[in-house]
């Protein structure tokens, strides 16, 4: 089968992610920050496409006072088994499942809000591409997809430090931005962008 997105395995995997994005500035505050950029209201049903360690759907729930039913999908078993110990107690608000973010397991119109973290950077261009699609499939009309990705960063310094990072992470998508262009093909118009680091920025689409 073609390899569909890196997995974070044993190595770095786990409670090593939580370790390593913590070193990497996304610790506690990052996750706030990030669900505090989703339209949530009570009831709400949410999707985080990679959701690794389960860090966001924590913070996703705690905004939205236990509330929501959040679903995250990863593809590594190392990031799942950590997110289950993390979301211990919280199964009724919390189910995470192992999958491929271009093959999702949902049907049509199932949610309100799809997010993705820091995870499409992580996959190819066809992976994103189809990840695009399905969640225009999943979400329901008026619905919002939230999209956080590494950037073009902001400021020139940033960038000049942050150089070993990019030339890892970024993509034609990212960089260029062509996501707009992207989702709009896809029916998902794009409503907000915002940054939460100068080279993470957050948009968020609106399902026409
Ligand atoms: C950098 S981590 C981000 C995790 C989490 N979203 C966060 O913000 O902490 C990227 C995650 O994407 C997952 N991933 C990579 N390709 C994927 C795919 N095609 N489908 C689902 N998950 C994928 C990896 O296993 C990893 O857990």
């Amino acid at each position: 089968m073609r390899k569909k997105g890196n997995e974070f395995g044993l190595l770095y995997g786990g409670r090593n992610y939580d370790i390593f994005a913590t070193l990497l500035g996304f610790g506690h505050s990052y996750y706030e920050k990030a669900a505090g950029e989703l339209p949530l209201e009570k009831g709400m049903k949410v999707l985080d496409l990679g959701c690794g360690t389960a860090s966001l759907d924590i913070e996703i729930e705690k905004k939205a006072e236990h509330t929501c039913k959040v679903y995250g999908i990863d593809l590594s078993d190392t990031q799942l088994k950590y997110a289950h110990s993390k979301t211990k107690g919280m199964e009724e608000e919390i189910s995470l499942y192992k999958g491929t973010m271009d093959e999702l397991p949902f049907k049509n119109d199932a949610f309100d809000i799809v997010v993705t973290s820091v995870a499409f950077c992580e996959t190819d261009e066809e992976v994103r591409r189809g990840s695009i699609k399905e969640t225009s499939r999943v979400l329901r009309n008026g619905g919002y997809f939230v999209l956080i990705d590494c950037a073009r960063p902001r400021m020139a310094l940033t960038s000049a430090m942050l150089l070993p990072f990019f030339m890892l992470k970024t993509n034609e998508d990212n960089w260029n931005n062509t996501y707009v262009e992207i989702c709009k093909n896809n029916g998902l118009m794009l409503d907000k962008e915002t940054y939460l680091k100068s080279y993470i920025r957050c948009q968020l689409f609106k399902k026409e």
